[in-house]
């Protein structure tokens, strides 16, 4: 079940489980630092199993992250979390979605793929030193 709150105990959890995300920042202070970011939650077995973060400026999103745990992966879930986004940038007559991922990221890559999302330009070093690939939706 995709959900867009969550309790403080959640966000702590989450955090946690999701480390080399939140190293830098938690969810509730990215969102008091950045009024368009988003984030929606998926719950299950009564526990927050992914999450997926994304600005909404205007008529354009980018999704900065969609992250599942490990034991659930390849349920669908980032897929359910996706469509939720792409129907949010329907309802807001946005122009497109965009992303950044890593060149080597080929889940993703392929998940997004599936979403007709098409490479649009390499950025050189994005991570790191490692290349993102810069990848775009129309909507
Ligand atoms: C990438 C990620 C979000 C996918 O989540 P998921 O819930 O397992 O994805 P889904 O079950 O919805 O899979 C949908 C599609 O993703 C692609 N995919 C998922 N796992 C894959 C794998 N092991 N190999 C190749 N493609 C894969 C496929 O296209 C798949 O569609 P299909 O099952 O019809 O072939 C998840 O692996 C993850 O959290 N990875 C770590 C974080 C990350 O890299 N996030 C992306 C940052 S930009």
């Amino acid at each position: 079940m995709i959900i867009d709150k969550i309790t403080d105990n959640e966000i702590t959890t989450l955090e946690e489980n999701f480390p080399e995300v939140f190293n830098h920042k938690g969810i509730k202070q990215d969102l008091v630092d950045n009024p368009f970011s988003k984030y929606l939650f998926f719950s299950l077995d009564s526990k927050i199993v992914a999450f997926i973060n994304y600005t909404l400026i205007y008529d354009r999103i980018e999704i900065i992250n969609i992250n599942v745990l490990d034991d659930y992966q390849n349920k669908k879930i980032a897929s359910n979390l996706l469509e939720e986004v792409i129907k949010i940038g329907k309802v807001n007559n946005c122009v497109n979605i965009t992303l950044e991922v890593n060149v080597d990221n080929f889940k993703a890559i392929a998940l997004y793929k599936k979403f007709m999302f098409n490479e649009v330009a390499i950025r050189k070093g994005y991570y790191d030193g490692k290349d993102a690939l810069l990848m775009e939706r129309s909507l």
